[in-house]
């Protein structure tokens, strides 16, 4: 306990609290505004160590913030705190916690005095909800060496300084939706705008070389007319797939309707099936949709085919993806490295998420890129 606590120096205390008010009031970036005030709630408090977790858009708890923790909990990079298994997060999800300032023991601490790890002396610590209203975003955890029992006033203390930091977080979370929303307008604007002028004129290019071609008995010149037409139709692909990557961002459809569309924009059929439940992860889905593309891709470039078969199938442990057309096929070992670039990068893909992809091919019968993704206690769910 230090002297600001014990000997409630009036002044110094009411300097600090406008000190959290400032940092509270002009942060914009969550991380660091929680670091900065957790310090200062630490400081204020004199409390020892402090933490705040937050609730991600899954409903996970996650640490956010911490300040002077002791060395048992912040070896390994802090994987003691990366659990959910805390009494003052049971407390929390069951809603007890919502409603009062509790003092807890710690189920990590306790786990750390076991195994005798350095715990600063810390075995209890003081839970209180961040919130805003109605609305609840995590915990603020503060603990101090020795202390089993908190006094009210301090209890007081924490708890109106939770508030604060809960109308901030609000702010600072409605903020950065605002600009996400501004940006996906953007995107949506742009990809129309493009649509509308650079497509149409590329579109008039195409035509116009096209009729060129029958214009003139020069061969020169009706071979260069050619080869505009065929430059302006790849530019006109390539800007179809622009403006859909544009607009994709701005639109929340999942991973098979997105797919359906991009094969649709090649000129490929896609025949789908999905089994099992159909929300993905972010980035499980992320890098599923460039596999997907890549695949799709290659059906249209190399199969000689404009079927593709895709199969989506969810279990408990896993995803599986599967993309088959029954195309000319290849002999998957004899391309070159040089010219794999993207099948490797499907299988680099599939092991950012611990996952594997299959490319299994025979000539005449056709390719099946199968994509395998571990959900369970992979760090995917
Ligand atoms: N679905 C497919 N059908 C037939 N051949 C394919 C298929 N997918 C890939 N290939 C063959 O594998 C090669 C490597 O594919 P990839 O790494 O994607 O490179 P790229 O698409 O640039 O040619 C292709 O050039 C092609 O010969
Ligand atoms: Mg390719």
């Amino acid at each position: 306990m230090n002297n600001t606590r014990r000997n409630g120096d009036y002044l110094n205390q009411l300097e600090l609290y406008k000190e959290i008010a400032q940092t509270l009031n002009r942060g914009f970036d969550l991380s660091v505004t929680l670091h900065e005030v957790l310090s200062q709630v630490l400081q204020i408090t004199g409390f020892t160590s402090g933490w705040i977790f937050l609730e991600n858009q899954e409903g996970k708890m996650e640490l956010a913030a911490d300040c002077r923790l002791p060395p048992a909990l912040s070896e390994e990079d802090k994987a003691s705190m990366c659990s959910e298994d805390c009494y003052c997060i049971e407390r929390y999800k069951d809603g007890r916690l919502k409603t009062a300032l509790n003092v807890v023991e710690c189920k990590r601490l306790e786990e750390a005095i076991e195994k005798r790890k350095d715990t600063y002396g810390l075995t209890h610590h003081a839970s209180v909800a961040l919130r805003s209203g109605n609305e609840f975003f995590g915990i603020l955890n503060i603990a101090d060496a020795g202390e089993l029992f908190f006094g009210k006033a301090e209890l007081q203390q924490l708890e109106a300084i939770a508030l604060q930091i809960g109308n901030t977080i609000k702010r600072i979370l409605l903020t950065e939706h605002q600009r996400m929303d501004a940006i996906r307008q953007e995107r949506i604007r742009l990809s129309s705008d493009l649509h509308d002028s650079v497509n149409q004129l590329l579109f008039s290019i195409n035509l116009l070389a096209k009729s060129g071609q029958y214009m003139s008995d020069i061969p020169s010149l009706t071979d260069a007319m050619a080869d505009i037409q065929m430059i302006a139709q790849k530019a006109q692909l390539e800007m179809k797939e622009i403006i859909w990557r544009l607009r994709k961002q701005g639109l929340e459809k999942d991973l098979v309707s997105h797919l359906e569309h991009y094969a649709g924009l090649l000129g490929i059929r896609m025949e789908s099936e999905v089994k099992g439940r159909s929300a993905l992860p972010f980035e499980v889905e992320h890098q599923l949709l460039r596999i997907g593309q890549e695949a799709i891709n290659n059906v249209k470039k190399h199969a000689q085919t404009d079927v593709v078969k895709f199969s989506l199938l969810f279990t408990e442990s896993e995803i599986k993806m599967e993309i088959k057309d029954s195309g000319c096929g290849f002999i998957v070992t004899e391309i070159a490295p040089a010219y794999s670039l993207g099948l490797e990068n499907m299988g680099s893909r599939a092991g950012i998420l611990n996952g594997e992809c299959r490319i299994i091919s025979q000539q005449g019968s056709g390719t099946a890129v199968s994509v395998t993704i571990p959900l369970k206690g992979s760090g995917n769910e």
